[in-house]
């Protein structure tokens, strides 16, 4: 665990990074950028004793912002949805600015940049391992992303800057991912949109362990990049951990298989267990404490 340290997080209130700012903001000195599109953001990273930096990455310069972070974690990103709207506003965003950022704080000890699973080509049913090519998940959203590893790799390298990427591959938690999408859905008694490549395979991470392996992530930084999967240690379907939610609900998990549903993210985690360890939260208790976080009124049945 780091202290004493002057951190920089980027997408400071979102899903991924709250949770780390929050929990690195106990014995560090914490700044979180965001455009605070949600002016509630501000307040709750104020409220965990993190200082608030007003930054649009789309078009803001970093000249006014310090330069002396010791680590960056940088989460900020036109994420799906936002990312398919307009191609080259995701790129100057999830691309260009990420080279900015961490060429801004290349005298770090250590950058995380959050790549992400999506940025693979689709490889059927087996698991996606680092060295597997990219590929199209989602259009802008994976295309933008592959640009940035390329861009924060060669910046990296050209700077001695020890950088860590993370290809995310499924967080959940209180704050939300896409289990807490899915449980949303069959909560509004919806069906849940599956790829037909069935069954569909993930390694869904926990709040717990991706704070543990973010903070470890920070410190693992080298020169060209650390490229890891980051995800949970087992492996469970979609349909799989749904049909237990929905056991735990007493309701019913309905899917529709459809080509418009985003192949799965199944990754590859024995790297990752070398370089970052082995996660501890097992999903079955991960979903109960997820459902339990977003919907407290909810009596659970045991399992
Ligand atoms: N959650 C997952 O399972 C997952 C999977 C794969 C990869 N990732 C990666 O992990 C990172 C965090 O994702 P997330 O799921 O936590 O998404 P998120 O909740 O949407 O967080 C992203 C944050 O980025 C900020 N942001 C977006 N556009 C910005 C801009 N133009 N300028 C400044 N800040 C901007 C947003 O805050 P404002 O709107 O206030 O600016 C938002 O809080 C991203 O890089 C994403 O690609 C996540």
């Amino acid at each position: 665990m780091l202290s004493g340290e002057k951190i920089l997080i980027t997408g400071a209130a979102g899903r991924v990074a709250f949770p780390i700012a929050r929990e690195l903001a106990k014995n560090n000195e914490v700044h979180g950028m965001a455009r605070f599109s949600n002016p509630a953001d501000r307040d709750k990273l104020q409220q965990a004793g993190i200082e608030t930096i007003r930054k649009d990455l789309a078009r803001d310069s970093f000249d006014d912002v310090p330069d002396d972070y010791t680590y960056v974690f940088h989460a900020g990103a036109a994420v799906t949805g936002e990312a398919e709207r307009d191609w080259q506003y995701t790129f100057e965003v999830n691309a260009q600015a990420t080279g900015r950022l961490l060429y801004h704080c290349r005298s770090a000890k250590g950058f995380v940049h959050c790549s992400t699973g999506s940025q693979y080509k689709y490889q059927g049913h087996r698991p996606l391992k680092e060295s597997d090519p990219p590929g199209i998940h989602t259009h802008n959203y994976s295309l933008s992303k592959i640009a940035a590893e390329a861009l924060v790799t060669w910046i990296s390298r050209q700077y001695d800057v020890p950088t860590t990427i993370i290809r995310i591959c499924s967080t959940y938690g209180p704050t939300g991912g896409a289990p807490a999408s899915r449980l949303d859905l069959m909560v509004q008694g919806k069906e849940i949109p599956l790829h037909p490549d069935k069954p569909n395979y993930f390694n869904p991470i926990y709040e717990d362990d991706y704070v543990e392996f973010g903070i470890k992530a920070l410190t693992l930084g080298q020169s060209p990049p650390l490229v890891v999967n980051w995800a949970g240690s087992e492996t469970v379907t979609a349909e799989e951990y749904c049909e237990y939610m929905a056991g735990l609900l007493g309701i019913e998990a309905r899917f529709r298989y459809t080509d418009e549903a985003y192949t799965p993210l199944w990754p590859d985690v024995t790297f990752m267990h070398q370089v970052l360890g082995r996660t501890k939260v097992h999903w079955k208790d991960g979903m109960r404490r997820m459902i339990q976080a977003r919907y407290p009124d909810r009596p659970l049945a045991p399992g």
